[in-house]
């Protein structure tokens, strides 16, 4: 069993997809923790499921670092071999990074290295793109930067609007993500190598 922590901000579809993946015991994977910066409505699914989970809120430092020690420190308390940032809206800063990459992955929802950033949905659509999709990386100090470890395509439908392409993105996204995290916790994506090459 490979045990991870999910950090989120947000609805935490993701976190569900992975809680439900966790419930087939072939899933050699355990979510020890789900930590968020923010109220994120997706701390329900980790409370409905009895998986401990916490807030650390940057307001609460006096600094980007101070926060990121707290957090890495909440995160550190559970053991993790793993950290899976699924829609944490926040950039994380340097001391985190190094402290857990490149066993920290993230979830993007473009194929990177276009449109990084915190509205990649909308920036496709602003570019007039006609293709799209999602891509699970390891975090390095950039944003969206590092190594990349899977990518799926989405097609862009004329005239689509941004909460529908991302939620169309998002169903790509979540098999793809638990796909990833299957293949990191059976060897077969071998991080420390992934980071090494790049
Ligand atoms: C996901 O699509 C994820 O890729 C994105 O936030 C969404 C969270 O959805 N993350 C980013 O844009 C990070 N730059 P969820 O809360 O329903 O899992």
């Amino acid at each position: 069993m490979l045990k991870i922590a999910v950090l989120i901000s947000g609805s935490g579809s993701n976190l569900k997809s992975l809680i439900d993946a966790t419930n087939d015991p072939a899933y050699p994977v355990q979510i020890a923790c789900v930590g968020a910066d923010t109220d994120a409505a997706g701390l329900a699914y980790a409370e409905a499921a009895g998986i401990p989970n916490f807030i650390v809120r940057p307001a609460d430092f006096a600094s980007r670092a101070d926060w990121g020690t707290a957090f890495a420190e909440a995160i550190r308390a559970h053991d993790v071999e793993l950290v899976v940032s699924a829609g944490l809206m926040r950039i994380l800063p340097a001391n985190f990074v190094n402290e857990f990459s490149p066993a920290l992955i993230n979830t993007h929802p473009a194929l990177l290295p276009l449109y990084p950033g915190a509205h990649a949905v909308r920036d496709a659509l602003a570019a007039g793109a006609t293709e799209t999709g999602v891509t699970v990386h390891i975090i390095d100090e950039g944003v969206d930067t590092g190594p990349v470890l899977r990518q799926a395509a989405v097609q862009i439908a004329p005239g689509e609007i941004e909460a529908d392409l991302h939620e169309r993105i998002k169903q790509i996204e979540r098999p793809l993500l638990a796909a990833t995290i299957r293949a990191i916790a059976e060897g077969e994506i071998r991080l420390a190598e992934v980071a090494a090459a790049h």
